[in-house]
């Protein structure tokens, strides 16, 4: 086995998954305005100490994705953050894309930016204990999109992305999130997101990606949040499989689901619903942001000083996920 599948493996496997902690300063600061906190480096540090130095960590996440301010942080004790996460056998990630800007030529549309001297900042970031890495690109859908143009120039780009990362001794996640904004019905979703996924993927193998040294951040497929359709967990974890069996290569080791906008328990119970019915060899567990992390935000915004509490709110959290990743998730569990 190669060093990089090591590095995935020892991130999703177990029971394990990934929490998403690398919301931009832009995002960080929208998020922590809805709980009325002030944002500014000391408390967007504070709320993230306190979730990497819970007790779920140790069991239940295997990665932890950082923004670039955060990596670069140290504790009031004076430990640095990738150190704090070294500490309960997690594995430290950095978020490396500069973001999804107008894509020239298709201007309702988002391209990923970053890659401009990424080589030389992935080398500063390993320096820095990072292992993986994250470039996120996004898509619409809507009756004109997405279009090829968006579909082809971010799989390009994600593809470049991978083979750097993976020059650099790192693990890249690769992650197309097709947006559930909009009206359109699951169907829409599964077949507007494989073929997002397959262009990622021959691209990626275009550049000569090791597939065994990649974990895929894809959405679930659901219905656009402003669909009508109703469809059941059972549904929606079948549509999931059957869009990731014909698209994704079997040599990935693990998929990473985004929550993108589900709450915390939808996250929890289709992730669990996918990995009953799971037959493929597979792994199939979190990436989560705000699914980890919306319940322990509201609560530690009531008191920043109840470190315990919040802990305790997130380590909830992370064990409903990882019960999920093994499909061993129940409403009696989530409810105790
Ligand atoms: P959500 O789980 O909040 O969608 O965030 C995951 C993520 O990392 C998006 O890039």
């Amino acid at each position: 086995m190669s060093e990089l599948n090591n590095i995935a493996l020892k991130i999703i496997g177990n029971g394990k998954g990934i929490l998403a902690a690398d919301e931009s300063t832009g995002t960080m600061t929208k998020r922590l305005d809805n709980v009325k906190i002030e944002s500014n480096p000391q408390n967007r540090l504070l709320f993230r100490e306190t979730l990497f130095s819970s007790a779920s960590m140790k069991d239940c996440i295997g990665g932890v994705i950082l923004y670039d301010e955060t990596i670069k942080q140290s504790n009031a004790s004076g430990k640095k953050i990738p150190e704090l996460i070294a500490d309960s056998h997690a594995v430290t990630g950095i978020k490396v894309d500069s973001g999804a800007k107008t894509l020239p030529n298709s201007p309702e549309e988002k391209i990923t930016e970053g890659l401009d001297g990424l080589r030389e900042r992935l080398k500063e970031y390993y320096k820095l204990g990072a292992r993986f890495t994250k470039w996120r690109a996004v898509y619409t859908i809507s009756e004109k999109y997405p279009s090829d143009l968006s579909i082809y120039s971010n799989a390009h780009a994600l593809a470049r992305y991978a083979a750097l990362v993976q020059e650099s001794g790192m693990v890249p996640i690769v992650e197309p999130e097709v947006l559930m904004n909009g009206n359109h019905n699951s169907e829409d979703c599964f077949q507007k997101t494989s073929e997002v996924i397959k262009k990622c993927f021959e691209q990626l193998e275009l550049h000569k990606v090791e597939l065994k040294g990649t974990i895929l951040k894809p959405n679930m497929i659901l219905p656009g949040s402003d669909s009508d359709e109703r469809i059941d967990t059972l549904k929606i974890a079948e549509m999931t499989i059957k869009c990731l069996e014909e698209s994704v290569p079997s040599e990935v080791p693990g998929i990473a689901f985004l929550s993108g906008g589900q709450t915390e328990k939808e996250a929890t119970k289709n992730l669990n619903q996918i990995n009953i019915k799971n037959e493929t060899n597979f792994i199939m567990t979190y990436s989560y942001g705000r699914a980890l992390q919306q319940s322990a935000l509201k609560f530690w915004s009531k008191d920043l000083k109840n470190i315990k509490g919040t802990q305790e709110v997130f380590n909830h959290r992370a064990k409903m996920c990882s019960l999920a990743s093994k499909g061993e998730w129940t409403e009696k569990v989530e409810n105790i």
